[in-house]
């Protein structure tokens, strides 16, 4: 029998059942006695012993279902070996848990931090497979995750809903769109979506050059503008600084959030009106697109192949069209964020989009 774990960590996205879905279909055609056990909600099931035995039956009707049926939680990388009031040892119990589980593999379907925790594991002697999820797509060593083009496609549809009504009210529109670290959400959805300007936290920012923009559209005389901010998008000044020095700056100048700020700042600069919009957990939400369905199912058979060959402490990837995988101490701890030279930047300030930089 071959037993095998599966958790899925970290903030939730679409694909992740289709992944789930993936594998167990190709494991239960092609490894010889595969029983899949389900923990629950991440690693805090694989700490504290919460887990099941699946039947085929579960993995069916998934496959465009959002979230994740094994629930999902996000239990920090950094604190994984810190044990805390509770006198709780993270690492010994997920060592023991598995053993308990008698797993012979254990599959973390996550983001960066599930990867580092998952490489700490492959470490500790586990056998360990990653899947790259994040609607963020900034995990080194694929060129894509799953769960990145439908977020793609519903921060699209937000623009696109965007401009009509900017365009009757002459206003503008700063929408955010998620992305802590890397900008590719909004990069590319603001491509996709005919954003004007473009505000990633790669490329950071002058104010004066993001209005000088929009002025210059108004000069050629269009009205409205459309201005894609990502979450974690910052001012030149504010990249000089350390990230904590960043979040005192902000407090200090009582700046809640980048997005009102910058829309405030064009309101005072240019005179026209200006509205924030937070998709935020929508981009997150609902069912996978084609896209993610396909990319899920290729990811979740890889690693169906890759258990049985035996071969862990790997990432599964997409390289140039191709499914492979890396090792996960290649994976774990490296950031991929947008290459202020990528081709994407040149495409989109050929087409005249601001990056206020
Ligand atoms: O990592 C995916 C992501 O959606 C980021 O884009 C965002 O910054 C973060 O998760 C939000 O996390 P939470 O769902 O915990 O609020």
């Amino acid at each position: 029998m071959t037993r095998i774990g599966i958790l899925t960590s970290g903030g939730d996205c679409p694909g992740l059942n289709a992944t789930i879905r993936g594998v167990a279909k190709a494991v239960y055609r092609n490894v010889k006695d595969a029983q899949i056990i389900g923990i629950v909600d991440g690693y805090h099931g694989l700490i504290h012993g919460e887990y099941h035995a699946m039947q085929p039956s579960d993995f069916s009707g998934i496959l465009t279902r959002g979230g994740t049926i094994l629930g999902t939680s996000r239990q920090p990388y950094k604190l994984m070996r810190v044990i805390g009031e509770d006198n709780v040892d993270k690492v010994r119990n997920m060592k023991e848990n598995y053993r308990k589980m008698k797993l012979d593999c254990l599959l973390t379907l996550g983001g960066n931090g599930t990867h580092k925790t998952a490489n700490l594991l492959s470490e500790e002697g586990l056998n360990v497979i990653g899947l790259p999820k994040t609607i963020d797509n900034d995990i080194y060593g694929t060129d894509v995750t799953f769960g990145f083009h439908t977020a793609v496609d519903i921060a699209t549809e937000v623009i696109d809903r965007l401009h009509t009504t900017a365009c009757s009210h002459k206003r503008v529109m700063v929408v955010e769109i998620m992305g802590n670290k890397a900008g590719w959400l909004t990069l590319y959805a603001g491509i996709a979506g005919g954003a004007d300007c473009i505000v990633i936290p790669e490329i950071p920012f002058d104010i004066k050059k993001l209005c000088q923009g929009i002025e210059e559209r108004m000069d050629g005389g269009k009205a409205f503008s459309i201005v894609a901010v990502a979450e974690g998008a910052m001012t030149k000044q504010e990249a000089k600084l350390k990230k904590k020095e960043r979040a005192r700056l902000r407090v200090e100048q009582g700046i809640t959030t980048l997005t009102e700020t910058i829309a405030k700042q064009i309101g005072e600069a240019t005179g026209i009106e200006t509205r924030t919009v937070v998709p935020g957990h929508i981009l997150r939400g609902g069912s996978p697109s084609s896209y993610d369905r396909i990319l899920a199912t290729q990811f979740g058979v890889y690693a169906a192949q890759l258990i049985d060959q035996k071969m862990f402490g790997v990432s599964v990837a997409m390289e140039n069209g191709i499914v492979t995988a890396h090792p996960l101490s290649e994976v774990a701890g490296v950031s991929k964020l947008v290459p202020p030279d990528h081709q994407m930047i040149t495409v989109a300030k050929d087409i005249g989009i601001c990056f206020g930089d």
